[in-house]
């Protein structure tokens, strides 16, 4: 379990831009006036992605416009990991370590991250990078997985990470994808099983003798 607390260096102030304030309107009006406050994770998630992190100005900021509670506000925002409560890198790496990552090298990611950046959300001396250790994407069959920018780079191991580090840290555009370039969860190298077209025509299917069916007989010419 991690400690979720409120960074201890806070803005005085926070503002939406005008695309943040025209997508917060935009989630708030998904709800009935009176039930307005269910657009609170909506709107830290607006926070966040404006940000990088939900500040307690902003936490603040969202208990006005829902007319809600600082406090509840601070609750949601504390309670789930996907909200940064302090500053994190341009990019942040979300290492997966549940168990099918962890038996797939997430360790050596993990060890690629601390060698580089030290310890969890330290943000690196230029800015741009800092990561966490995260429970399950939902991605194991491309096991390890490291999302950045919640888009999802699979089948790492260390030295496909760092190149990608590496390219991030040049300014390069890094796609999402396997690091096997195998696509989706299709098997590395392509289909290994059911490929042959034997098996979707027919042929290879023994005929069926149905005991309680007469047997076709012969026909004399
Ligand atoms: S365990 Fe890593 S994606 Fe599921």
């Amino acid at each position: 379990l991690s400690v979720r607390r409120l960074a201890t260096q806070q803005p005085e102030t926070f503002a939406f831009t005008p695309a943040s304030a025209e997508m917060a309107r935009w989630w708030m009006a998904k709800y009935p006036v009176e039930r307005r406050q269910s657009a609170v994770i909506p709107l830290l998630w607006v926070v966040q992605k404006q940000e990088g992190w939900v500040s307690e100005p902003a936490i603040r900021a969202i208990g006005e416009m829902l007319s809600m509670p600082r406090i509840r506000v601070y609750e949601v925002a504390t309670f789930y990991t996907m909200f940064h409560l302090a500053p994190v890198g341009r990019h942040h790496l979300q290492v997966c370590g549940t168990t099918p990552c962890m038996l797939r090298g997430a360790e050596d990611l993990k060890a690629v991250c601390r060698k580089r950046f030290g310890g969890q959300f330290e943000v690196s001396s230029d800015g741009l990078f800092s990561w966490e250790e995260v429970e399950c994407l939902g991605a194991c069959a491309n096991a390890p997985v490291v999302a950045i920018h919640d888009l999802y780079h699979e089948d790492l191991d260390a030295v496909s990470f760092e190149g990608r580090i590496d390219a991030l840290a040049r300014g390069d555009v890094v796609p999402p994808m396997s690091a096997l370039k195998r696509q989706g969860s299709a098997p590395d190298g392509g289909p290994k099983t059911l490929n042959s077209p034997e098996l979707y025509d027919g042929s290879l299917a023994a005929p069926i003798r149905l005991p309680n069916r007469p047997q076709p007989q012969p026909v004399e010419s």
